[in-house]
């Protein structure tokens, strides 16, 4: 089975973005792949982040994972600053990686123009942190968003420079694109995100969601109920195609042609659909959120089995690159 690795930051309860952009995706993966999914809390201190809340948020991001699907008989879950590999093998990383390149990317710019307060090398350095990530598992396939590509290209341009210098050890990895648009937030403006307070959790429950559907931001065409629309322009319609089955959708999406339902209806269609798949979640969340010793124990034992194969890997870095043994 092909190793698949992905990472998510430890923001706490993830949004409707984070559940239908990725872990959903990763869920599934799961009867396909052997999967490591990764709560990047290293990843996370980048930006100013508050150190009273982190293990907290670290925590629930993992059982938000858990409630999710993510199920630890099957695949890895863990928390990056749980195996310190991570940290080692960046550094090595570092000694090979193209300084013009981190500075090119398109996520350092736009987070070192939000973060003139605290603009630190962690932040430039965050695309090698993560090519040690993947590599450090050999993971061959790293499903993510669109906005990723950028950073996966770069993992892979790490892994051929050590090879070239050191020898064949790390393979290439390739994106496992996640289908579909990328949902933006409820004012249809950027990507949703919580840090730009345009999201709704999933574990909102039916009266918050509901409140924060009503208003959202839909094809601005749209002015009137009577004026026809264009679904694939609106980000409602975005959402409904991860929660929604296709046959509503269509029939959705002909009432939006031709005027025939309104937004709100559409968003009504939409709010039952997401209750009817995160209830249960919710339902989930609840039951570990009581039991957090539980929580831990998944993610020690996963903690460990990562460091295994760590612990292997680093060994054979360590000799090609001649370190005293
Ligand atoms: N940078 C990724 C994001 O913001 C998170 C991440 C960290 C990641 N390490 C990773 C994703 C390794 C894939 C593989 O979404």
């Amino acid at each position: 089975m092909q190793r698949v690795f992905s990472g998510i930051q430890p923001s706490g309860e993830a949004h409707l973005g984070n559940y239908a952009g990725a872990i959903k995706n990763w869920v599934r993966l799961q009867d396909e792949y052997e999967c490591i999914y990764c709560v990047v809390d290293l990843h996370a201190v980048t930006e100013s982040f508050d150190p009273a809340t982190l293990s907290q948020r670290t925590l629930d991001m993992a059982i938000t994972l858990l409630a999710a699907g993510i199920d630890p008989e099957r695949s890895i879950l863990f928390v990056q600053s749980a195996v310190p590999e991570h940290a080692e093998l960046t550094w090595y990383f570092n000694c090979v990686a193209p300084l013009g390149e981190l500075e090119r990317m398109t996520q350092f710019k736009d987070k070192a123009a939000r973060n003139r307060q605290n603009l630190n090398v962690g932040l430039l350095d965050y695309p090698v942190l993560q090519a040690a990530d993947i590599l450090l598992y050999k993971a061959e396939l790293v499903p993510v968003g669109e906005d990723q590509i950028q950073h996966l290209e770069f993992s892979r341009e790490v892994a051929r420079r050590f090879n070239k210098r050191y020898g064949d050890i790390f393979p290439e990895p390739r994106p496992l694109l996640t289908p579909g648009k990328r949902i933006l937030g409820l004012d249809g403006q950027a990507k949703m995100s919580k840090s730009l307070g345009n999201t709704v959790s999933v574990l909102a429950g039916p009266e918050a969601t509901w409140d924060k559907l009503r208003p959202a931001v839909t094809d601005e065409r749209r002015v009137r109920r009577s004026d026809p629309g264009e679904p694939e322009d609106c980000n409602i319609f975005t959402i409904h195609k991860a929660f929604t089955p296709a046959e509503t959708r269509e029939e959705l999406a002909r009432g939006c042609r031709g005027a025939t339902i309104g937004c709100i209806d559409c968003k009504r269609v939409l709010a039952e659909h997401i209750e009817r798949e995160l209830a249960p979640l919710r339902e989930r969340y609840r039951a570990l959120a009581a039991n957090p010793e539980r929580v831990r124990e998944i993610l020690a034992t996963g903690a460990g089995r990562c460091r295994a194969i760590a612990r292997e890997v680093m060994g054979e870095v360590r000799e090609a690159m001649g370190f005293l043994a």
